[in-house]
């Protein structure tokens, strides 16, 4: 406790102009520096681990920083302790509030706690429910608000009027980038040889911090940002050098899917950073079962882009040193996991359905599963329906989940039923979770 009071009072009287007034204020390292004790009290510094099997899928050597294994589940603890102890003994009397789609609302809430400081936090009405339990966990009072983080963020500004809340914004301010850049730190610190960071990337905020400590330390490594595909305003800013808004579709990412990059991170963005690629839903899918499988890491999608961009080949990897993912968040809701376990498996082909139309006949359906077992499919459920919409009379439907070994596999599936005289009817796109669909000639 000591240790923190005395970083709070080394806390210059600039960081706290730069806290008032963020669109104005420039950042140096120094401000992540003096960031690091005041994260260091709370905050872990969380482990660098490598990984064989992703580094081999990657083609050169990856080393996971796994932030997901952060109290509360990602790096906004890191920014929103540096801001809350950056308050006056004002500001904190009048408790704080934020708008958050769920990471920042938990690391707001265990910093206002770890303060003694009343917290209010607004979230969008479709929040996933875990991060708002966990966000209450915490202390914080939530509020629910709007369809998506830009509605939430304007019913926080508005209570912090009305009530005289102090407002910690998620990504646009300086104060809560220096706090985001003790993660670039720590990674100079245990990777100094690393070639590329890959960061993933919302308003800014972290990947603004991140690049201004690695390119201070490290001025060779490479810093590049990623975003999904479906959500990719900073992606398109970066390379029409101006800030532009593209509202973002709905994503697996969705922690990162903010449809403009914040103007305080903004120009360390363009100051520091080497590029910022996009990445599919199909690679973040994968992304995440690969994590889950090898490296034994839950991580969300948002988390995952940086190892979805290795996976895609988004990125040229360099001979310099290791690839550094930035794993920037763990927070997924339990009942969400089978899902994109399901999708994650569609992917790399080592999950199918199959839909099959047979005649009615005893011995069909044996014939079928002899076919199915000739070629190496492990079938994990069979369902026959008699009824099915559209069904001619005198057919039946056959819907199997089977468990195949790759895209080859599924591939050599298909070719040995249509050889056993099964006519193929329709063809889902690689890798999707809809069904191959064929139908058994008389
Ligand atoms: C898991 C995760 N990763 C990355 C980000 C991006 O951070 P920023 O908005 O600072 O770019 C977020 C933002 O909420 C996040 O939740």
């Amino acid at each position: 406790m000591i240790g923190y009071a005395i970083a709070i009072k080394h806390y210059t009287a600039k960081a706290r102009a730069m806290a008032r007034s963020p669109r104005a204020a420039v950042l140096h390292f120094l401000d992540i520096q003096k960031a690091l004790p005041i994260v260091r009290r709370v905050a872990h510094h969380t482990p660098l681990l490598s990984s064989q099997q992703l580094s081999a899928q990657a083609g050169c050597p990856v080393l996971l920083k796994a932030e997901c294994l952060q109290r509360t589940g990602s790096f906004k603890i890191r920014g929103a302790l540096n801001k809350v102890a950056s308050l006056t003994e004002e500001e904190l009397r009048r408790g704080v509030i934020a708008a958050s789609a769920g990471n920042h609302a938990q690391g707001v809430a265990l910093a206002a706690r770890e303060a003694g400081v009343a917290c209010t936090v607004v979230m969008p009405v479709g929040a996933s429910l875990a991060k708002v339990e966990a966000t209450r966990g915490y202390g914080a009072t939530v509020a629910l608000h709007g369809d998506s983080f830009d509605q939430a963020l304007r019913r926080a500004q508005e209570l912090a009027q009305e009530q005289g809340l102090t407002f910690v914004h998620a990504f646009d301010d300086p104060v809560i980038v220096a706090g985001q850049g003790t993660l670039g730190w720590e990674i100079c610190q245990d990777a100094p040889d690393a070639g590329l960071v890959l960061v993933p990337v919302g308003g800014g905020g972290l990947i603004a911090g991140v690049a201004l400590a690695v390119k201070t330390l490290s001025p060779r490594t490479r810093v590049i940002g990623v975003q999904a595909a479906s959500a990719p305003a900073a992606e398109r800013s970066f390379h029409g050098r101006r800030r532009v808004r593209v509202p973002a579709a709905p994503t697996l990412a969705d922690g990162i899917a903010i449809a403009e990059p914040g103007a305080t991170p903004w120009p360390l963005v363009r100051r520091y950073v080497d590029d910022v690629v996009t990445v599919s839903e199909e690679a973040i899918a994968h992304a995440q079962v690969l994590l889950l499988e090898r490296a034994k890491l839950l991580v969300e999608g948002a988390g995952a882009v940086g190892v979805a961009a290795l996976l895609e080949r988004a990125v040229p990897v360099t001979a310099r040193g290791p690839a550094v993912a930035v794993l920037s968040g763990g927070n997924v809701d339990l009942n969400l996991v089978s899902r994109i376990l399901e999708h994650g498996l569609a992917q790399a082909g080592r999950y199918q359905l199959l839909e099959v139309a047979l005649p009615d006949r005893p011995g069909q359906l044996a014939r079928l599963l002899a076919v199915l077992a000739a070629v190496g499919v492990n079938v994990l459920d069979v369902d026959h329906i008699r009824n099915a919409p559209g069904l001619p009379f005198g057919q039946v439907m056959v819907e199997i989940t089977g468990e195949t070994r790759n895209q080859e596999h599924v591939g050599e599936m298909a070719r040995r039923l249509q050889e056993a005289g099964y006519v193929l009817v329709a063809v889902p796109v690689p890798g999707s979770t809809e069904p191959l669909q064929f139908a058994a000639t008389e």
